[in-house]
């Protein structure tokens, strides 16, 4: 359980207390995930999903679950076109009282392409539950979950330099600065890596 004091302008401070917990996507969630789809959530660097795409998962939960946690291909084909290795990743879904409340692909390994641009983890939680400290929440579970399932004693996370509510999550989370690079896929934007160390128990 994570507690937040949160503060509005004429109140005094009041704790949030937050129930969230990390599962492993199931049927269960898919018609919150659905609303989330619905208020423009993405995770990460994806692109928002577009009515035909929500329609589709709509018409068969069952399917589009499949294909998210089913095994992949050994390669992908990055921003650029470029083939490049695959590797493995675990999708995870933070939820509260059942509720879908955001998601993370915790990748198991750096590939050169993950080291320039992608980490191990991205993250995304849905509009109507940001600005609360629930990308905080989410990846300090992930980070957690890395302890509990990967051999890794740090993980590598990049953001956007204009995503200043990402770097904070990273920072919150004891993130560490390892430079300010040019975007790879972006011209004009910078990103920042980071490394941030996986708690002990
Ligand atoms: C980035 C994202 C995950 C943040 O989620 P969130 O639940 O709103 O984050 P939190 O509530 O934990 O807030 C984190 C911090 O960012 C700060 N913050 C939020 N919006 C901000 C903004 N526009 N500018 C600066 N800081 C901001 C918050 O104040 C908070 O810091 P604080 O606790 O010191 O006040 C969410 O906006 C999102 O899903 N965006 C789309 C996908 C994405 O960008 N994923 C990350 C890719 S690297």
């Amino acid at each position: 359980m994570y507690t937040k004091t949160a503060k509005t302008s004429n109140q005094t401070p009041f704790p949030l207390i937050m129930q969230t917990i990390l599962v492993t996507p199931a049927l269960a969630y898919m018609p919150s995930y659905l609303d989330a789809l619905r208020e423009g959530h993405r995770l990460g660097a994806a692109t928002v999903k577009t009515p035909e795409d929500i329609a589709k998962i709509e018409s068969d939960p069952q399917a589009f679950l499949d294909d998210l946690l089913g095994p992949k291909p050994a390669t992908r084909i990055n921003e650029l076109g470029k083939e490049v290795e695959r590797v493995p990743q675990s999708m995870v879904w933070l939820v509260e009282n059942g509720v879908f409340v955001g998601d993370a692909g915790i990748r198991h390994k750096l590939t050169p392409e993950l080291e320039i641009s992608g980490g191990h983890i991205g993250y995304g939680v849905r509009p109507s539950f940001q600005g609360k400290g629930y990308a905080t929440d989410l990846l300090r579970h992930c980070l957690i979950w890395v302890r509990e399932h990967l051999n890794l004693d740090r993980v590598m996370l990049t953001c956007r330099t204009d995503n200043e509510a990402s770097a904070r999550v990273i920072e919150k989370n004891g993130g560490a600065l390892i430079d300010i690079t040019p975007h790879p896929y972006t011209t004009g934007m910078t990103q920042k890596r980071y490394w941030v160390a996986v708690p002990v128990k």
